[in-house]
């Protein structure tokens, strides 16, 4: 089966799931005669954010680890909708004026657009919070001490030293007039907090819920690392080289707003050989793996063919 049509597949079973997540009830008959409907408003700027786009890359990458360990459907679907909750939050965030100001996601306003500004950044706590009561839910795993090593492991993955410390690189660098003054390294580092952060962690819950050795664990973090370098490279390219109707944001927006990205410090086509590097690179962590880690290989090929 082509990879595109595995990945499909699993954002339909996990669009289920977050459906079945969000699904909140309409306001009370009395509430919405006086007009009073806050959290319905809430929830719908929610279902906004999450439901009915995004490619699903990070559900289908615990998915597909968490089956290499025997992890039962019901376990890596719930914990693959966490991490899809604090994505979209991340996004909601990502694309306010005081961050990235982008007016269009997956092909649609972006929430503040649809909504307001305060509701985008309330619909973005809603769905961190989310991700962690669905963690600690009984059917995320029976023993609470997984289900802690997952809560705190997103939380790391998501916080100061993880997707939130990297958007606040992300947008130091912006101010930095010399872009010269910041070296591949540099660069590296905030990609891998912004970005790379919440994708390991969806190379490695399968681990987590599978209870794997460390060893196998260390394949999924040098995987998971590789993988997640690929994808923002990939994305940097997408905004110089996509069509916003194909990718579903804006483009051609990174080099206006002064990000710091290999495509900006090397040009399209080292960042093009840095892309290719990280994709053989994550394959190889793969090595040990059988014929059951296909998708994950597939996974790592296609961030360079990637069109959105
Ligand atoms: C976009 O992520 C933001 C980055 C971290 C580069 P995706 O490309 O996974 O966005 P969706 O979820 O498919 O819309
Ligand atoms: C954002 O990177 C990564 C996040 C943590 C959301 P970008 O700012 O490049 O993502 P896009 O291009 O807006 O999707
Ligand atoms: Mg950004
Ligand atoms: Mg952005
Ligand atoms: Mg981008």
């Amino acid at each position: 089966m082509p990879f595109e049509t595995q990945l499909s597949r699993c954002a339909d079973l996990v669009e289920a799931r977050l459906t079945r997540l969000l699904a909140a009830d309409k306001p009370a008959p009395d509430q919405a005669s006086r007009g009073f409907q806050p959290t319905y408003r809430l929830a719908c700027a929610m279902r906004h954010a999450v439901l009915g786009g995004g490619k699903r890359v990070r559900p289908f990458l615990v998915m597909q680890s968490a089956a290499l360990f025997g992890v039962p459907y019901e376990q890596s679907v719930t914990t693959a909708a966490a991490l899809e909750a604090v994505h979209c939050y991340s996004l909601a965030h990502d694309d306010l004026p005081a961050m990235d100001d982008d007016d269009m996601r997956r092909g649609r306003p972006s929430v503040h657009k649809a909504y307001d500004e305060a509701t985008a950044i309330l619909a973005g706590d809603a769905l961190l919070t989310l991700a962690f009561e669905i963690l600690c839910h009984k059917a995320t795993h029976d023993d609470p001490a997984i289900r802690m090593e997952l809560v705190s492991s997103l939380a790391r993955a998501s916080g100061w030293a993880g997707m939130a410390g990297g958007q606040q690189l992300d947008l130091d660098a912006e101010k930095i007039a010399d872009a010269s003054a910041l070296t591949i390294d540099n660069i590296l580092h905030l990609q891998a907090m912004k970005t790379g952060a919440l994708i390991l962690f969806g190379c490695t819950a399968g681990t987590i819920l599978g209870g794997a050795s460390q060893d196998e664990r260390r394949a999924w973090i040098d995987y998971g690392q590789n993988l997640g370098r690929a994808f923002q490279i990939s994305d940097d390219l997408l905004d110089v080289e996509g069509s916003q109707k194909t990718v579903g944001k804006a483009v051609g927006k990174d080099d206006n707003a002064g990000k710091a990205t290999l495509v900006s410090l090397l040009g399209v086509e080292a960042a093009r050989a840095a892309l290719a590097q990280s994709e053989t690179d994550a394959i190889a962590a793969l090595d040990r793996f059988d014929d059951k880690a296909e998708p994950l290989r597939g996974a790592a090929r296609y961030m360079s063919r990637r069109q959105k």
